[in-house]
């Protein structure tokens, strides 16, 4: 009989036994790991789980490729999202029989099959180490005996951020933490871009490609990394930051521990936090990096400052004191030479003073210095004695203000915020500030006259509140917040002249438009087609969508919209804003119901509808419009394509002049110009305009005559061949006028009509328009007078064009133009397309 010893003694040995066989068992059916240990290793198949079961570790193939890595991902996540990745750069091209263990060392490695150390965590112990992963998506491995923690993956991020990661450098310990892209979606290999901290100056992060700088996030000021929009605490993190001499690092935690987001720098260059939506299985992207244009990098040059609410997404931190360097290449876009002052700074004779600026996103800190303690007075007295010295602001901007930042460069990289924006105090010349600030106490104020001292500090306080007040008044007008639909668009030369224009979304116009569908197709202009849309308050809207070929580049589109924006007069179509996205751009008109004059007075059916009365009506409202155009708005703007398909008609057939896309504006007597590019619509064209390209009010003035004379007649001009004489309309009218019978010329769908005078009158103020000589063609005022008047009119003469049976008319814009063939003023030349 055994003893009782030995049969506990063999239970034990059974329960060991037992206990191995389920260790190996374990090994072969589950392939979960919750601890990697000198004796328990992975292989192919297993993972490491998280204690939550939220992150787990294992081999993965990503994407397409053949390739095998080890990483950690998402553990209930539906979408596998890998987050870190130990062998990035040594892939496994041959998974089987490779392993991750802790080797005898204590280091944490990955063998081949041919058993070489492909990758390791380099990190030796005592030899007892174990691995674990944590539920923040942690791997850490930690010294058996000890329990310090020998090594975390936290340290080694890849391309991802998570929650309670640190970004950034500790300046004792030289230890670093950026972010690298991965080269593709199938190559975790490291790629071109970083996220990574710039210690140069007061630290900042900074995101580049390769060793160029893509984009800057602004110095952290407390609350938020300035000019982002996403302050400290938001809805769904907070961050932690510490900077000061040891170290500047930045982490953030999730407010809800619930709600999974992780931050990454994609391989295609965007670093985008998201947050997990179980619902739809999908990331939402709810921040992205670099998000817009102004978010480029040193866009706009030295002194220059970007906004993307502006057409002219650059001008320079203010216009009245800064000029660009290339004011050719800043209306076109080519913004990077900056601006220089108008004034320089005359730092010597010690008057330079600062002008504040709010609502920016401070400039690059490359070239600044700092101090956290300082206060703002003293921050000012620095930068004021050091005549390299540009620029001062708070580096904390929470409650008072505090904290010192000197830069002394010249200011890059800035942007105008409506969100997360800031004071900056830029150095000025004397004559540049924008409130001279006596100084408070003079010295050689004594106890005796502490009243005016007070008198004065109230005086000063008093000043400095307006002007602040008129600054802050001024600054939210320009840079104030608005919603994406609700937003105004500063259109302007240089940013200077500036005026309000609503912006519409591209997308809130495509909708308008079902897509810009065929059926929506109210016509084509010269410079692309015309759509008829309904906004979702149901006003209906006429969409102007510029070719993407057409020779209207950003040059004209400014041009039109800055004129029409300006231009307000019931008989001018109303421009109702515009909308830019990429080279897309939009001009948005009130809609016409009843479409454009050509529609009735060429067509026999419609015309009917066109009595005499409605059509002086219509004579009568072109007029007035144009002589708006020419003298009464604040701009001379001559039209340059008037013709009846740029008259639109109103419900009650109003006529209303459009497309002011080639109108070219003029300040003060120009009145006449040059081009050396003709554009308008052969059979409108005054001659010295289309053969000289010389343009001036009294080209207009032709068309409009030519336009007289097709509402009376309803006869094209071009294109209308006598049959007998083989004259032009315009010649075949003064033919009529000559033999007195100018009632003939009259469209026989209102022959009777009540009034010959004012028919006769009609014809007769449209030949003294088409006269051959501009000087003889009366301007528009006359023109409104002779129309409404009952008086003797001087008598025409002979017209210009008066022949042009040869002439297949088209329109054109382009920049060339025929030259006549003979002494007869025809165009020979000019071949349909
Ligand atoms: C891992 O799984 C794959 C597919 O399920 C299988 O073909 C392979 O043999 C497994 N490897 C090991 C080591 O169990
Ligand atoms: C992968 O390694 C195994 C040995 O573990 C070997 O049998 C197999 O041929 C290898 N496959 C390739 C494609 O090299
Ligand atoms: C295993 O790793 C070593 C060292 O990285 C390498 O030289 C060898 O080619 C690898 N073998 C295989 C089959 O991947
Ligand atoms: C590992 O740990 C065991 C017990 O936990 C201990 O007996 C052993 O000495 C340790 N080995 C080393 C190398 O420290
Ligand atoms: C945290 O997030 C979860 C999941 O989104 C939500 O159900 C829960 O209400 C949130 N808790 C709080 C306190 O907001
Ligand atoms: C200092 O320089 C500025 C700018 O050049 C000039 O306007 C001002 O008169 C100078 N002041 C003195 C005291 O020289
Ligand atoms: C910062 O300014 C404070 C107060 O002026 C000063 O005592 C301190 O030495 C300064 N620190 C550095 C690093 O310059
Ligand atoms: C200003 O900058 C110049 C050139 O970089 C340098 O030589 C000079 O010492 C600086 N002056 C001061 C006061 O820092």
């Amino acid at each position: 009989m055994r003893s009782w010893k030995e049969m506990i003694l063999m239970e034990e040995a059974t329960i060991l036994v037992l206990l191995v066989l389920s260790l190996h068992m374990q090994k072969i059916y589950t392939a979960e790991v919750d601890i990697i240990s000198y004796s328990s290793f992975l292989t192919e198949n297993d993972t490491l789980v998280s204690p939550a079961r939220i992150f787990e570790l294992g081999f993965f193939k990503p994407g397409s490729s053949d390739n095998t890595y080890v990483g950690i991902w998402y553990k209930k996540i539906s979408v596998k999202t890998v987050v870190w990745v130990a062998n990035r750069d040594y892939p496994l091209t041959n998974v089987s029989s490779s392993m991750l263990r802790i080797d005898s060392v204590g280091n944490l490695v990955l063998k081949n099959y041919t058993d070489h150390v492909v990758w390791s965590s380099n990190s030796e112990s005592s030899g007892n180490a174990t691995a674990q992963l944590y539920d923040s998506g942690n791997l850490v491995i930690t010294d058996g005996n000890s329990m310090k923690i020998l090594w975390e993956s936290f340290d080694y991020p890849t391309d991802t951020n998570l929650p309670g990661m640190k970004c950034g450098k500790n300046y004792v310990t030289g230890a670093e933490w950026h972010l690298t892209s991965w080269k593709s979606i199938h190559d975790p290999a490291i790629g071109e871009f970083t996220w990574s901290i710039d210690t140069r100056g007061y630290p900042h992060f900074v995101l580049r490609d390769g060793l160029e700088i893509k984009f800057r996030h602004g110095p952290w000021n407390g609350e938020r990394f300035s000019g982002s929009s996403w302050p400290s605490i938001n809805t769904y993190f907070s961050y932690n930051t510490v900077i000061n001499e040891k170290e500047a690092v930045i982490s953030y935690n999730m407010l809800n521990n619930s709600v999974i987001s992780k931050s990454t720098l994609t391989y295609s260059g965007n670093l985008e936090r998201s947050v997990w939506q179980e619902d739809k299985k999908i990331w939402e992207v709810i921040v992205t990096i670099p998000k817009d244009i102004c978010d480029t990098y040193k866009i706009c040059g030295p002194y220059g400052s970007c906004n993307t609410e502006d057409t002219q997404k650059c001008s320079c931190l203010d216009g009245a004191k800064f000029e660009p360097i290339n004011k050719r290449g800043w209306v076109t876009g080519d913004w990077t030479g900056g601006c220089v002052r108008r004034i320089p700074l005359n730092c010597k004779n010690g008057t330079d003073g600062f002008n504040k600026y709010s609502n920016v996103k401070l400039p690059d800190t490359q070239t600044s210095w700092f101090n956290n303690t300082m206060s703002l007075t003293e921050c000012k007295v620095i930068c004021q004695q050091n005549c390299n010295c540009t620029a001062y602001a708070n580096t904390d901007i929470r409650g008072e203000g505090s904290g010192c930042l000197l830069w002394f460069n010249d200011l890059l990289d800035i942007r105008a915020c409506s969100k997360g924006g800031q004071d900056i105090f830029v150095r000025m010349a004397s004559s540049e500030l924008d409130h001279a600030l006596t100084p408070l106490v003079s010295k050689k104020a004594g106890g005796t006259n502490i009243k005016f001292i007070l008198i004065g500090v109230f005086l000063v306080v008093f000043v400095i509140s307006l002007s602040t007040w008129l600054l802050y008044a001024w600054r939210k007008r320009h840079l104030s917040a608005q919603t994406e639909e609700g937003r105004s668009l500063n259109v302007g030369e240089s940013g200077r002249e500036a005026m309000e224009l609503p912006l519409f979304s591209f997308s809130r116009v495509a909708k308008a438009t079902a897509n810009f569908s065929l059926d929506n197709k109210l016509g084509e202009g010269g410079f692309g087609p015309v759509y008829k849309g309904m906004l979702e308050d149901g006003q209906e809207i006429a969409v102007k969508r510029l070719s993407k070929t057409s020779s209207q580049g950003i040059d004209e589109f400014m041009n039109e919209v800055i004129c029409i924006s300006k231009l307000q007069h019931r008989n001018l179509v109303k421009l109702l804003g515009c909308s830019i996205k990429g080279d897309e751009k939009l001009l948005i008109y009130e809609y016409m119901p009843n479409r454009s004059l050509d529609e009735f007075i060429f067509d026999k059916r419609q015309s009917t509808l066109l009595d005499w009365t409605k059509r002086l009506n219509i004579i009568k409202g072109i007029a007035r419009g144009l002589l708006y155009l020419h003298q009464d708005s604040r701009l001379r703007v001559i039209h340059r394509d008037l013709k009846a398909s740029n008259i639109l008609l109103d419900a009650d057939m109003n006529p209303k002049i459009s497309d002011f896309g080639i109108a070219r504006s003029f300040g003060g007597n120009e009145t006449e110009a040059n081009t050396e590019r003709v554009v308008g619509t052969y059979g409108y064209m005054s001659p010295e305009y289309a053969l000289d390209g010389l343009f001036s009010i009294k080209s207009d003035v032709f068309s409009f005559g030519v336009l007289v004379l097709e509402i009376v007649s309803g006869m094209r001009n071009r294109g209308f061949v006598h049959s007998e004489h083989k004259n032009n309309l315009i010649g075949h009218a003064w033919r009529m006028h000559s033999e007195g019978k100018s009632m003939e010329l009259l469209d026989s769908s209102f022959a009777e009509a009540r009034n010959p005078s004012e028919v006769l009158r009609s014809i007769e103020v449209g030949l003294l328009c088409v006269q051959q000589s501009p000087e003889d063609r009366p301007n528009m005022s006359s023109v409104v007078l002779m129309l409404g008047n009952e008086g003797a009119l001087p008598k025409p003469k002979q017209p210009a064009f008066f022949t042009d049976r040869n002439l297949l008319g088209t329109d054109i814009s382009s920049t060339s133009y025929p030259t006549s063939s003979s002494n007869d003023l025809t165009f020979t030349e000019i071949a349909a397309r």
